[in-house]
């Protein structure tokens, strides 16, 4: 097998290591193909499939396939547009997901989506506006699976970097949520230091450090300064 690969997103050519993924090649080369449930630094998991492209014709998770040698992958179609946006419109109705008073707003990965999508509107589907408990018996921790998005980020955080297993997915179908490991989060070895509750770990507002409420001002926010995405896609602006 040969040590590189080269094959195109939207007729930009790119190059990846072998086994190397798409989304990864393309992180490499400056491309940005959206995402929710993958993130630096934790195995992906292929569960939200914003990232999907077309590779050779086929819809495909970017962050868990690997890249193919002279693959023509699709990604700023119309058609893949259209898919992402239905899906984030999809989370949007599943979860309550109330922008203006939520602590992540303007960091948060879910909202910014909508944003760079052009979702202005969630009107399409049905609201399903769950009512489950927020957990917040930890002195330090808020958990409020209202705005959970079940990218399971936290769980593999917890499981795979702090090595803890504090969070899970618990239930099937539409009663799936991520539940803790004891009766409520006071209850588990959940700590303010662990990277499963560090701001970057959950891309929304389900978890939530007490007294790090609304820390930056409209204006300042990560998201309010330029979308999702703009540190990857810089990366081939400042390629000479
Ligand atoms: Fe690839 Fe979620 S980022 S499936």
């Amino acid at each position: 097998m040969e040590d590189t690969i080269r094959f195109f997103i939207d007729g930009v050519q790119v190059t990846a290591a072998a086994g190397q993924t798409v989304m990864k090649a393309a992180d490499a080369a400056g491309i940005y193909i959206p995402r929710l449930c993958d993130t630096e630094g934790l195995k992906p998991q292929g569960s939200c499939r914003v990232c999907v492209v077309k590779m050779n014709g086929r819809t495909v998770a970017s962050c868990t396939q690997p890249a193919l040698a002279d693959a023509v992958v699709e990604s700023e179609t119309d058609e893949i547009r259209n898919y992402r946006r239905d899906l984030v419109r999809m989370l949007f109705h599943e979860g309550n997901h109330l922008c203006p008073i939520c602590e992540a707003s303007g960091r948060c990965e879910l909202q910014a989506m909508g944003y760079r999508l052009g979702i202005t509107q969630a009107t399409k589907y049905p609201y399903l506006q769950p009512v489950r408990p927020v957990d917040a018996s930890h002195p330090d921790i808020v958990l409020d699976t209202n705005r959970c998005i079940l990218c399971g980020r936290c769980i593999r955080a917890s499981r795979d970097v702090d090595g803890k297993n504090v969070f899970e997915y618990v239930g099937r179908g539409i009663h799936k949520k991520v539940g803790v490991n004891g009766a409520n989060l006071a209850d588990t070895d959940a700590s303010i230091d662990d990277k499963a509750i560090n701001i970057n770990t959950c891309p929304v507002g389900c978890i939530i450090q007490k007294g790090r409420g609304f820390f930056a001002p409209i204006g300042k926010r990560e998201f309010d300064q330029h979308p999702i995405g703009h540190q990857i896609s810089r990366r081939r602006k400042e390629t000479p």
